[in-house]
């Protein structure tokens, strides 16, 4: 008879021995070999697991599987029932849960909001005006369903594609968010080494909180690869956009991606009413004004308002021809064909993540848009998106109608707030775990086997725009 000591010693995965109706079995290298996965034998190494085997095997399945002499006979009375089950650990209600169980990319702002300062959760969270359009965003991609396909064999999947100049292994990248340091110590850091371990592009913003300097440093310390973008906002002298495009170059950055929708800033209440209530308490006052004669009213005024289809041609000219151009923030099937006719590499679709005109259209709505009125379009220019982005599906929802790759913002900020890198490297793990299962699931192996036969958008077309100005295009490009 085996005694309770000796199976209390096999509680590994180098020697398991588990306990099954009063009889001990090594089940060491049967470990990897059960459909349920080792570690749900694990979970009972060196213990009596009756409880939990017995209500899922039929009688005899353990003979079946085990060779004889695996298993080693009877043990004493004592060890039987002894903690056949895994007590469920309670965790603190106010610390982020144990990066292991975040379970989807929702979870990391539950996650965030435990130890995000006020400062911090209202810059990261706030949209423009009543909502609407950070509500679209994420409603949009629920209104889509998908087509699988069966019987064809998805046993190997590839998500490699080229995101702006760079082959990346996975077809997303992480948007460009300012003030990451709000958020953890290494802010913008955690990003670039995030990228770099699993080779996906990031697009730092114009205001990273780490020096742009250091992120290449950190992307090139990591081996695997990545890539940096540099997310352009003109200022309102164009001498330092210059600075800011040559600095790019220097730095090594592949892509140059200028965000358009940004004349003025939005109107985001909850982080204006925080501020609001800080002046309040030190008894300062902040003058509105309702017209200007020059530029925008300081209190939104931080980019140059008077940038336009002009001004592109000498940003084009500065870059040179170091990578892709691409204009964030496109929000009409108009301002894509005027990109283009402006010779830019790509367009990149997105309301601002819902933070600067309220009741714009999702990305996905300017996405089908272009794809009715100027298809094409999608193969004349490198398209890519964000705005909502929170799962796989949604990734190859926009893959399947032309989008090369996803960008993903805020979800990034609060993983890397709640966990620093780990977290970052785990929203990319999940996400690229949700891509390669949806791929599979649809019947697809690779990304360029996607088109629109695999998706639903029925319920989303009635909601595109009827006409559109086909006669702004010659007039303003004709001006350039
Ligand atoms: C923002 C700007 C800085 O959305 O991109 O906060």
């Amino acid at each position: 008879m085996l005694s309770t000591r000796e199976i209390h010693k096999h509680n590994n995965s180098h020697s398991c021995w588990v306990v099954v109706d009063g009889q001990a079995y090594d089940v060491t290298e049967f470990l990897d070999h059960h459909p349920g996965g080792a570690n749900s034998i694990l979970r009972y190494a060196g213990r009596d697991a009756t409880a939990e085997y017995e209500p899922v095997h039929p009688p005899g399945t353990i003979e079946k599987h085990l060779s004889k002499d695996k298993h080693l006979g009877p043990v004493e009375p004592e060890t039987q029932g002894d903690s056949a089950s895994t007590p469920i650990v309670q965790y603190d209600s106010d610390k982020p849960i144990p990066l292991s169980t975040v379970q989807n990319l929702t979870e990391f702002e539950t996650e965030a909001k435990k130890v995000l300062s006020k400062k911090a959760w209202v810059y990261f969270h706030s949209a423009a005006d009543s909502l609407n359009s950070l509500d679209t965003n994420r409603r949009d991609w629920t209104r889509v369903n998908l087509r699988p396909r069966i019987l064809r064999n998805v046993a190997r999947v590839s998500m490699r594609c080229r995101l702006m100049g760079h082959d990346s292994s996975l077809p997303f990248f992480i948007c460009p968010a300012a003030q990451a340091r709000l958020g953890h110590p290494d802010g913008e850091l955690c990003l670039a080494r995030g990228a770099g371990r699993y080779n996906i592009p990031y697009c730092s913003s114009t205001y990273s909180s780490v020096a742009h300097i250091e992120l290449a440093k950190a992307l090139a310390a990591q081996e695997k690869g990545g890539a940096l973008l540099w997310q352009l906002y003109v200022p309102t002298a164009q001498e330092g956009a210059k600075q800011l495009i040559s600095e790019a170059r220097r730095l090594g950055f592949k892509a140059l991606v200028l965000t358009v929708d940004t004349p003025v800033i939005g109107k985001r209440e909850e982080d204006d009413r925080y501020k609001a209530e800080l002046d309040h308490a030190a008894g300062l006052t902040v003058e509105r004004t309702t017209s200007t004669t020059g530029e925008a009213p300081i209190l939104r005024g931080v980019h140059s308002s008077t940038l336009c289809w002009d001004d592109l041609s000498w940003i084009q000219k500065e870059w040179g021809n170091t990578g892709p151009v691409v204009l964030k923030g496109i929000q009409t099937a108009e301002d894509a064909l005027l990109a283009h006719e402006a010779g830019i590499d790509g367009i990149y679709l997105s309301n601002h993540g819902g933070r600067q005109m309220d009741f714009a259209p999702s990305s996905l709505q300017t996405l089908l848009e272009i794809r009715r009125y100027y298809p094409h379009l999608l193969k004349e220019m490198e398209v890519y998106l964000d705005g909502g982005v929170m799962r796989g599906t949604d990734v190859i929802k926009a893959l399947c109608l032309g989008a090369r790759g996803v960008g993903l913002g805020r979800p990034f900020m609060y993983a890397l707030s709640a966990y620093g890198t780990e977290g970052v490297c785990k929203a990319i793990q999940l996400l690229s775990d949700e891509i390669e299962t949806t791929m599979r699931l649809l019947g697809v192996t690779s990304l360029e086997q996607l088109s629109e036969f695999y998706i639903n958008t029925a319920a989303l077309e009635n909601g595109i725009v009827k006409r559109i100005d086909v006669g702004a295009s010659g007039s303003i490009v004709s001006k350039l």
